[in-house]
């Protein structure tokens, strides 16, 4: 049988070049050798999007995005996680096999215990169940479809490694259930900046969307921080954000030539700023007007779904009711 990758991205805000990298690009190419199962995780956007009004825009934009990037639905199975209850079902069947202890040390809620600490307050401050048990969830989507690859980006690592901990602890102690996942991460996207050298995130707000109009695209570019060096000053490119992000999706030839005059001097970060623009145009100039037909069939995009949902449901096949079995439940 085939080998399953896959992998899924919350609708939470503009898909931006750091998801592209990441995830989207590596999963599509990952399509020639596997059977792809590639979904819209919009249970996992609840953590933070409570608004029907502002989530189901978000999530036809992801899709419209995966489609505008060249997923063929008839060869993936591509869905919305909601439409699938099977993964709500075994979210909780995994949750009762999860170490409190595992989730304590998971970075999302870390992350948010410390930032209350930082902040003096109650260290369980505006914290919710469901940011607590997301990777549990994470879990579920992983492990149902038997995967045995999932492209992320550096910062999802740590989930599917829970993934893999939760699946080793049912396997332990109901015997040989669920396969246990590898995650694929890139390494030359490991470090790809945001606008102002952090790593690009949605929660930083430092993101470079890649589908959005011209003037929303160069607004983004144009916020991109450097240093103050004037233009004939020589110049380290590894620790410039725009080059950071240039050498991504610049000519290879071109790159090289850039890295050069950095080097030398004479070469402004304006410039480079109207070069990454173009380059961005090049790239994503036909994709993007892709996008925007699609998402003028929203109708359309939920028949995708609602298809892909139906198929991704069989492919699940009969390890859930194998599961409930062992468990004694039927
Ligand atoms: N946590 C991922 C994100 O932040 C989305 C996600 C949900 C996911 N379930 C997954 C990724 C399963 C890979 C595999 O975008």
């Amino acid at each position: 049988m085939a080998k399953i990758s896959l992998t899924g991205i919350k609708p939470t805000g503009t898909p931006h070049l750091g998801n592209y990298l990441g995830s989207i690009q590596p999963a599509l190419e990952l399509t020639k050798d596997y059977l792809s199962v590639y979904f819209i995780a919009d249970w996992h956007a609840l953590t933070t999007v409570k608004d029907g009004k502002e989530l189901q825009p978000l999530i036809h934009k992801l899709t419209a995005t995966w489609l505008a990037c060249g997923l063929d639905p008839a060869k993936t199975v591509f869905f919305q996680q909601s439409r699938v209850p099977e993964v709500a079902e075994l979210n909780w069947y995994l949750a009762c096999f999860s170490a409190k202890g595992l989730l304590n040390r998971a970075h999302g809620y870390k992350a948010a215990v410390d930032a209350n600490k930082a902040a003096g307050e109650d260290l369980d401050a505006g914290i919710n169940m469901g940011l607590y048990t997301y990777p549990v969830l994470m879990a579920a989507d992983i492990l149902l479809f038997g995967s045995d690859v999932v492209p992320v980006g550096q910062d999802q690592k740590q989930h599917v490694e829970i993934a893999r901990d939760i699946a080793e602890s049912v396997n332990h102690q109901l015997g040989n259930v669920f396969n246990v996942p590898q995650p694929l991460i890139r390494d030359e996207v490991k470090t790809i900046p945001g606008l102002d050298g952090r790593k690009m995130s949605k929660s930083y707000d430092n993101v470079i969307p890649f589908l959005a109009p011209p003037a929303e695209m160069k607004k983004a570019v144009m916020r991109i921080v450097t240093d103050s060096k004037r233009p004939e000053e020589p110049k380290d490119p590894d620790t410039d954000n725009v080059f950071n992000i240039f050498k991504h999706f610049a000519e290879p030839t071109r790159v090289a030539e850039r890295r050069k005059q950095y080097a030398a001097g004479g070469v402004g970060y304006g410039e480079m700023k109207e070069e990454l623009l173009a380059v961005l145009e090049t790239r994503f100039g036909a994709a993007r007007k892709h996008y925007d037909e699609l998402l003028k069939d929203t109708e359309g995009l939920d028949r995708i779904l609602t298809e892909g949902a139906e198929r991704a449901r069989q492919l699940a096949g009969n390890r859930m009711e194998k599961l409930r079995k062992k468990l004694g439940l039927r």
